[in-house]
């Protein structure tokens, strides 16, 4: 229920709308930006990071929860496993079953490879299900691959790996017309032309949507597409140890059954990492937009085999996840909303920053005005948010615009009696994104041989901070190359006697330094039980 306190807050945002239309919100300076970033961004907050100890990235810092799982004991150590006999033997297998791993799946396969899928949970349980506002690419006469570089450039605090970045662009346009020649309904006008809209950091319409579902129906699509293919998708499997060969290549994976616990080893001359995001492991004790799986899992598969991280201590917060009702706590609030219209506004109804700043900066513009400033208006769970003014929409769009173009916004919210129709909605920061992960090469492979990475487990095509739309972008574009490019890695790669002899070898690196550890990694799933006494 709302509380007093927001009612009187409500009345101040009405009292305000009118004269909020058409409101010219200026940008701030740069200067501006890294003070408030340094200020308010929990990147900056030390208190939230630690160091590794081994390992390619040692001496650099990584959340706290992170460095925790990259120095844990591994779920092989001490068990028999019999790496003669494996129970899958392909040319390329891929670990995740979300977008990217769905686009590598297709490539490799459509390129002659044996390829097969293995996932914890179920092929499309995945942050691209979850995904709403869009994907960019520039295809319209006043854009260009060039512009959409420089926008990203800038977003990613010019920390983005070029030859990444040019990929992603330059291969953004055919991505589209991948995903539309495979079927995924893109909305568009009369004439045929996709509607394009903004996003924070966007200095063109760029933003190709499908209402507010795009990643669902994306990830409709490439599930179909893999299904209709007859890849084998084997689900509820997790991969828990990479396997190498005598000669240091990668060359397979151990597979942890989810519900028997049985472990199995499958053999491949290449190996695509595709498992996605870190939001379970609620950084700084953040909320998440993220799905149940998202533990960060190949990370610390691709780490204890030699393969460095690029960029991860930085983390993306979105700035509008619900803060309120509780039950969809964290949730995602499109950043669609905010490019139709609705302003941020504080607990006296002023708005107080141009909505459509670069993510970071906007969510630690939220955090100042519920904290030092004072503006929040608090929750009945003890929290604060400020105001997403969504009745605007409708006054800049027309009635029936929020039914039309952000339809999955206005049922969640219809669920808990509340029509973001007649009435602005509250929100906070929410964890959404590792803008860091493993680093590669623009073939999609990490240093270590015939190890690819694809979709958020990659670090470096986003620099510091990803700008709206580019992550829906990269699974796909790095889906694909990946997946063309471990089919022609294996066609050339003949695998050697298997070994696991790396994890030993990493153990032993942690014994040295002296760092005894009672966590199990990878994680696997979010341990939500409570705890005796809690
Ligand atoms: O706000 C959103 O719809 C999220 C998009 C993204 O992370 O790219």
């Amino acid at each position: 229920m709302l509380t007093e306190e927001m009612l009187a807050s409500i009345k101040k945002v009405e009292a305000t709308r009118q004269a909020r239309l058409g409101m010219d919100l200026r940008k701030m300076t740069a200067d501006e930006k890294d003070a408030l970033l340094k200020e308010y961004h929990p990147d900056y907050k030390d208190a939230g990071f630690e160091t590794l100890h081994v390992g390619p990235n040692k001496g650099e810092k990584v959340p706290s929860e992170l460095r925790h799982l990259l120095e844990g004991t591994s779920r092989v150590l001490g068990k028999d496993i019999d790496l003669e006999n494996p129970k899958y033997d392909v040319d390329v297998l891929i670990i995740g079953g979300g977008g990217a791993g769905s686009s590598a799946a297709i490539e490799a396969f459509n390129a002659g490879a044996n390829t097969m899928i293995v996932t914890k949970l179920r092929i499309g349980d995945a942050n691209t299900m979850m995904a709403e506002g869009g994907i960019q690419a520039a295809d319209k006469p006043n854009d260009s691959p060039a512009i959409h570089y420089v926008d990203a450039l800038g977003g990613g605090h010019f920390c983005n790996k070029p030859e990444l970045l040019k990929k992603l662009v330059c291969d953004a346009p055919g991505a589209i017309k991948w995903l539309n020649d495979l079927g995924v309904m893109f909305d568009k006008e009369e004439d045929g032309t996709m509607v394009t809209t903004h996003g924070g950091g966007t200095s063109r319409k760029r933003m190709h949507a499908c209402k507010d579902y795009s990643g669902a129906e994306i990830m409709r699509v490439l599930r179909d597409e893999v299904w209709n293919l007859g890849i084998p998708v084997v689900d509820y499997t997790a991969a828990i140890e990479l396997i190498k060969d005598e000669n240091g290549k990668v060359a397979g994976a151990v597979l942890q059954n989810m519900e028997t616990n049985e472990l199995y080893v499958a053999k491949a001359k290449t190996v695509i990492i595709a498992t996605g995001g870190a939001g379970r492991l609620h950084y700084q004790g953040f909320p998440t937009s993220n799905h149940y799986g998202a533990t960060a899992d190949g990370l610390i598969l691709g780490y204890r085999a030699g393969a460095p991280l690029l960029y991860a201590d930085t983390i993306q917060y979105h700035p509008t996840g619900v803060a309120y009702p509780s039950q969809i706590f964290g949730a995602l609030v499109t950043e669609k909303v905010r490019s139709l219209g609705a302003l941020l506004v504080n607990v006296d109804g002023e708005a107080f920053m141009n909505p459509l700043e670069t993510r970071d900066v906007t969510a630690s513009s939220i955090i100042r005005e519920c904290s030092t400033r004072g503006k929040g208006v608090p929750t009945p769970g003890g929290g604060y948010g400020v105001w997403l003014d969504t009745p605007m929409i409708e006054m800049i769009h027309g009635e029936g615009a929020i039914e039309k173009r952000i339809p999955a916004m206005l049922r969640m919210y219809l669920q808990y009696g509340i029509d973001m129709r007649k009435e602005p909605i509250l929100v906070y920061p929410t964890l959404h994104y590792q803008n860091g992960g493993l680093k590669i090469a623009a073939n999609g492979m990490t240093d270590v041989e015939n190890l690819f990475v694809a979709g958020e487990a990659v670090g470096g095509i986003h620099g510091r901070n990803r700008l709206m739309g580019n992550s829906l972008l990269d699974i796909i574009v790095f889906g694909r190359n990946a997946g063309q490019n471990a089919a022609k890695a294996a066609k050339e790669t003949t695998v050697g006697k298997l070994t696991l002899s790396h994890v030993d070898a990493f153990q032993k690196e942690l014994d040295d330094a002296g760092i005894e550890s009672d966590c199990v990694s990878p994680k696997l799933l979010p341990d939500y039980t409570r705890k005796v006494n809690q």
